[in-house]
């Protein structure tokens, strides 16, 4: 009877040779993740001593709190490349951004120079309170001008939690999906994980990101997962090869 208490894997344990990380917040004094570049250079070591490899980091850009424009993002980056220790550090970092679905958004896409994960792919989020006035016409009109939306942390949408065929409905609109690793530990609470792990089991999960901001983030790495589709999470970490550069 012992197998019954057999333990939970760590999430740390998931993670694969070569893992490229397509959702963070590591640029310093951008946004609500890293704080200075000491900040930046410690959740880094953090990452890469968890197995990390690469890394997309991505800033919010969102109207009225995270005013980030293009060009303030890539001024930024480069300037943390120059400073940060690490060798040849360019070939493993890159940066996109995190584009909220606010009123904002559809001017920024209509310009066509939004920052993307790789070729025309563009991480974008929801406010957590209430869906975004529109939302399907905006998912329409940025694949009509050529975008592919991967939608970050689904799991988190609480007022999806009881409305499911949402995702479903979503995923039909071309949306991919992105859960956040730290869904499977329950570090956002049991019902997030609950849904992480639905969208799993449904075979609606894309990638999976850190979405890190801060060292608490980087050491719930090392807690065990609650979820029960083990398999399907090591097959969705797999999948960010996708991005890789
Ligand atoms: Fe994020």
């Amino acid at each position: 009877m012992l197998h019954f208490f057999k333990q939970k894997p760590f999430l740390a344990d998931f993670i694969p040779q070569g893992y490229i990380d397509i959702h963070s917040h590591l640029l310093p004094n951008i946004d609500d993740g890293a704080g200075k570049i000491e900040d930046t250079k410690e959740l880094i070591e953090g990452l890469e001593q968890l197995g990390f490899s690469k890394f997309i980091t991505t800033p919010h850009v969102m109207s009225q709190v995270w005013k980030n424009t293009k060009e303030g993002i890539l001024s930024n980056y480069k300037d943390t490349l120059h400073k940060l220790p690490f060798q040849d550090f360019d070939k493993r970092f890159r940066v996109a951004a995190e584009y909220m679905i606010d009123s904002e958004f559809e001017s920024r896409f209509s310009s066509k120079s939004l920052l993307t994960l790789k070729e025309n792919y563009v991480l974008v989020e929801m406010s957590y309170l209430t869906p975004p006035v529109q939302l399907h016409e905006m998912l329409y009109e940025l694949q009509n001008i050529g975008y592919k939306p991967v939608l970050a942390h689904p799991e988190r949408y609480n007022y999806f939690h009881n409305a499911l065929a949402n995702y479903d409905d979503l995923k039909d609109r071309g949306c991919s999906f992105q859960i956040n690793a730290l869904s499977t530990v329950g570090y956002y609470g049991q019902n997030i994980t609950k849904i992480a792990d639905y969208l799993l089991k449904n075979n609606l999960v894309d990638f999976i990101g850190s979405d890190v901001h801060h060292t608490k983030h980087v050491e719930s790495f090392k807690n065990r997962i609650q979820i029960k589709n083990e398999l399907l999470l090591k097959e969705v970490f797999l999948n960010n090869s996708f991005f890789d550069f």
